[in-house]
C-alpha cells in the first residue's frame, strides 16, 4: 500500500534534481505521475520510470506559458482521467548584483518562480475541484525567509512570494477541500547546486560541496528523494489537517544557534 495509491499527480521541473526525486517517490507511493519540464530529458526520465514498472507520462511544458500549463493539465486528464495532486517544483536560481543595470535576471525569476507557479495553479485547481478536492505542494526555499549570501535578491524575493501564495491559495480553496502547502529546502544536492559549486570553486567543485556540508548540522546535503518523501506526505491523506504552512527541510542548516561565529 502506497500513501498515494489511486492519486493522479502532476510534478513540474521533474526532469532532474528535486523534481525527479518527487516524481520518483510519488510513483513509488502508488500515484500515477505526469512529469513536466522544458526539455526532452523529462520524456526519457518518464520512460525510465515506466520501464521500472510505474505509471508515468512525460510532457514537455514551459510553466511560464499559461497555454502550455493548460495543455499539461489536459494531458493528465486525457491519460489518467483526473488530477488530485499538483506539485509546483520548477524553478531557477541565478545570483546577481542588485545594482547591475540589467534587470532581466529579476524578470526571469519572476517569470519562472512566481508566474510559473501561478500559471500551473490556475490551470490545475479547476481539475482538482472537479476531482472532489486534493492537494497542491509548492517548492519554496529557506532562502527568502532567510538570506545567506549577497546576490540572492531576485531569487529570495520570488521564493518568499511563494510562501504568501501558498497561504492565500490555502485560504481561498479550503472550502473546495484543497490543501496547499510549501516545502522550504536548504541545500539539496542537485544539478543546480552542483553548478553553483562549480562556479564558486572551478578547480575542485567537490571541495565547495564539502564546505557546504560541513556547515550543515547533519553534516551533508539533502537528497531529492528526501524532498520527495516530504512532498508525498504533504500530498497524502496522512497530512489531512495540514494546510497553508511551510515545512523546512534543511538538515538543521537554518538553526540560529549553530553558527560557529564567536566560538
Ligand atoms: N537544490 C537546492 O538546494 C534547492 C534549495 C531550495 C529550493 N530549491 C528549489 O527547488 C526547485 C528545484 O531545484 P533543483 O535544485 O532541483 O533545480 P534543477 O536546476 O536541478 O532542476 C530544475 C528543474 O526545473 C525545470 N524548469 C526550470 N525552468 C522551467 C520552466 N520554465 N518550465 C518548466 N520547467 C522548468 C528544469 O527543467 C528542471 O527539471 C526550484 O524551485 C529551486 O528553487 C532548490
Amino acid at each position: 500500500m502506497g500513501k498515494l495509491d489511486g492519486k493522479v499527480a502532476i510534478v513540474t521541473g521533474a526532469s532532474k534534481g528535486i523534481g525527479s526525486g518527487i516524481a520518483q517517490v510519488f510513483a513509488q507511493q502508488g500515484a500515477k505521475v505526469v512529469l513536466a519540464a522544458r526539455g526532452d530529458d523529462v520524456l526519457a526520465f518518464a520512460d525510465e520510470l515506466r520501464a521500472a514498472g510505474y505509471e508515468t507520462t512525460g510532457v514537455r511544458c514551459d510553466v511560464t506559458d499559461p497555454q502550455d500549463c493548460a495543455r499539461l493539465v489536459r494531458t493528465a486528464i486525457d491519460v489518467y482521467g483526473k488530477v488530485d495532486v499538483l506539485d509546483c517544483n520548477a524553478g531557477i536560481c541565478k545570483l546577481g548584483a542588485f545594482l547591475d543595470a540589467d534587470d532581466t535576471w529579476r524578470d526571469a525569476h519572476i517569470d519562472v518562480n512566481i508566474n510559473g507557479v501561478w500559471n500551473m495553479c490556475k490551470a490545475a485547481i479547476p481539475a482538482i475541484i472537479d476531482a472532489g478536492g486534493g492537494t497542491v505542494v509548492i517548492t519554496s526555499s529557506v532562502t527568502g525567509d532567510l538570506v545567506a549570501d549577497p546576490g540572492e535578491a531576485a531569487y529570495a524575493m520570488t521564493k518568499a512570494a511563494l510562501v504568501g501564495l501558498t497561504k492565500a491559495l490555502a485560504r481561498e480553496f479550503a472550502e473546495q477541500r484543497i490543501r496547499v502547502n510549501c516545502i522550504c529546502p536548504g541545500y539539496i544536492r542537485t544539478p543546480l547546486v552542483e553548478g553553483m559549486a562549480a562556479q564558486s570553486d572551478p578547480d575542485d567543485p567537490e571541495r565547495a560541496i564539502d564546505a557546504i556540508a560541513s556547515a550543515v548540522p547533519l553534516g551533508r546535503l539533502g537528497t531529492p528523494q528526501e524532498c520527495g518523501e516530504l512532498c508525498a506526505f504533504l500530498a497524502s491523506d496522512e497530512a489531512s489537517y495540514i494546510t497553508g504552512t511551510q515545512v523546512v527541510i534543511d538538515g538543521g542548516s537554518t538553526l540560529p544557534e549553530t553558527t560557529s561565529m564567536g566560538q
